[in-house]
């Protein structure tokens, strides 16, 4: 009886966040390093599963670095960076659609779809979901692309009809040809575009260190004045650069609140979501 209780009390305690975020769009950023893990995604798509269930609106953006360049090496190909970013040749572009899209969106579909009808998979060029130009930076980078628009409209019509959209990704150029975006960015974009209410990266780290090469001073709070600051002072760098980027592009285009979480906590989501346990950094407008 005495558990059963406590039970009770964890339901009562949620419900006002529940009651906060009731239709509520939240966009979750899978980073690559998380969903290549089978235990991690599991727990993750559970998460999703619930928030779904509870009435919140998620919508799903994932990359697949990691697992990208993997399957790279195996077929001999040559991987290549150049500021974080893949260098993309057609050849590369190839490997990149059928993994992300033929591999890691479906294993995450089939994942959530455990749990019930849930989820359908997308990428940039269903309904010219996510437009894109080739990024211009110093070396050519083939197909590495920057969005251009997001069209809401197939996502706002899977959410009206209950599903949560998962976003390979990928997107797709005036001629056709399939561009490689940063996951961080697109998420960013369509938070700003679907006006999410929320913007979650679930990383493979505690949030964004002051100092990160000796791990101290996990940041907890940031505002946005601080954002541009920090970007300019060099103190983060590789993949955390287009998070915090994102964050920021979220944040000025209407998303109230944008959030780095370690996703290799259990159940990091539930608890930033519906518990006052703040994890992570949080990124805010003001005050
Ligand atoms: N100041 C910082 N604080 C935390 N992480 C940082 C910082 N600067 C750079 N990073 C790096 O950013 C990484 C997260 O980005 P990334 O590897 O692209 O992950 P994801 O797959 O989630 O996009 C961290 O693992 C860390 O190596
Ligand atoms: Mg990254």
């Amino acid at each position: 009886m005495e558990d059963a209780l406590n039970k009770a009390k964890i339901l009562l305690e949620a419900m006002p966040y529940i009651k906060k975020y009731h239709s509520k769009k939240v966009v979750i950023k899978c980073g690559g390093n998380v969903i290549f893990d089978d235990k991690l995604m599991d727990s993750i798509s559970t998460d999703i599963s619930l928030m779904k269930y509870v009435g919140l609106n998620p919508i799903i953006v994932h990359g697949g670095g990691p697992e990208i360049s993997a399957f790279m090496k195996k077929l001999g190909m040559k991987v290549e960076f150049v500021d974080g970013l893949r260098v993309t040749d057609e050849e590369t572009m190839e490997i990149v659609k059928m993994v992300l899209v033929g591999k890691i969106n479906k294993r995450l579909v089939s994942r959530l779809n455990l749990h019930g009808k849930l989820a359908v998979g997308l990428s940039g060029d269903d309904g010219n979901l996510i437009m894109a130009k080739k990024k211009m930076v110093e070396k050519d980078l083939g197909y590495v692309g920057e969005v251009t628009s997001i069209d809401v409209e197939i996502m706002e019509d899977l959410i009206a009809d209950n599903f949560i959209p998962v976003i390979a990704s990928l997107g797709v150029g005036k001629k056709g040809e399939s561009f490689n975006i940063n996951a961080d960015n697109v998420a960013g974009e369509i938070a700003k575009a679907v006006k999410a209410n929320k913007i979650i990266f679930l990383t493979n780290i505690e949030g964004i260190y002051e100092n990160f090469e000796k791990m101290e001073n996990l940041i907890s709070v940031l505002k946005i004045p601080d954002c541009q600051k920090i970007l300019d002072s060099g103190r983060i760098s590789s993949g955390m650069i287009p998070k915090l980027e994102a964050c920021l592009l979220a944040l000025q285009g209407g998303v109230e609140r944008a959030h780095i979480l370690d996703g290799r906590i259990p159940h990091a989501l539930l608890l930033e979501i519906f518990t006052d346990e703040g994890i992570g950094t949080m990124i805010k407008k003001n005050g």
